[in-house]
């Protein structure tokens, strides 16, 4: 296997995602899916993701998220940003801002260039765009106990809000068991009040 640099030796550009890049970044999000869901509690198989991801990564699914790319570049209320490690994308991340909130809808690194600070830089680029002065949130998988950490670095602290996202339920009828986090916005912490 390929090994991969140490944090020290790569190089992360933090770009906006182009229409172009739809291929690689629905294999960014299939891999890291494959990586970090399937589980025997709520009963998530690796097929349940391959499945979930198969018609993403078709042709058609492919000119789809490419159309979605391409829409979503004008729309002034969000921003999707690819990480690059020598020109290939290894992170994308996904960030809206909403009347009442911002919402962090995604951010996902390729296994291989998990803990190279990738999460970092793309986050950083979420902070110049977002409005700090509203609260920033994020759904996470109650189980996906290294996305609960990274975004405790973050600031980011649980609401105690959980539910089951049935949007996403999986070929074999599993279900991912969900919790929202949150940054307080600066109009809204509890310095503020
Ligand atoms: C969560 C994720 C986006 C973090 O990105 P990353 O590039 O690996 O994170 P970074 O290398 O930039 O690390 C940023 C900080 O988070 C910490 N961190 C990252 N992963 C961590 C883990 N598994 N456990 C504890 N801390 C972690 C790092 O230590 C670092 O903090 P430090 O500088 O104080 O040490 C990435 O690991 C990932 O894609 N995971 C799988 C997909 C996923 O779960 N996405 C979130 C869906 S809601």
């Amino acid at each position: 296997m390929e090994s991969i640099p140490s944090n020290e030796q790569i190089r992360i550009s933090i770009e906006t995602a182009q229409p172009n890049d739809a291929e690689e970044i629905q294999n960014v999000f299939y891999k890291t899916w494959l990586a970090t869901y399937p589980n025997n509690v709520p009963g998530v198989s690796v097929d349940d993701v391959h499945e979930h991801h198969k018609e993403k990564l078709s042709e058609e699914g492919i000119e789809k998220s490419r159309k979605r790319i391409e829409d979503g570049l004008s729309l002034e209320n969000q921003r999707f940003l690819v990480a690059k490690v020598d020109g290939k994308i290894a992170g994308v991340c996904l960030a809206t801002v909403l009347e009442d909130k911002n919402q962090l809808n995604a951010i996902y690194v390729l296994p291989e260039f998990q803990g190279k600070g990738l999460g970092y830089k793309l986050w950083g680029e979420v902070l110049k765009f977002i409005d700090q002065t509203k609260d920033t949130v994020v759904q996470v998988v109650i189980y996906n106990t290294s996305a609960i950490e990274f975004y405790k670095r973050l600031g980011f602290e649980d609401t105690g809000k959980r539910w089951t996202d049935e949007k996403f339920k999986m070929k074999s009828g599993a279900t991912f068991p969900e919790m929202e986090m949150k940054i307080a916005g600066s109009n809204n912490s509890k310095s503020n009040s």
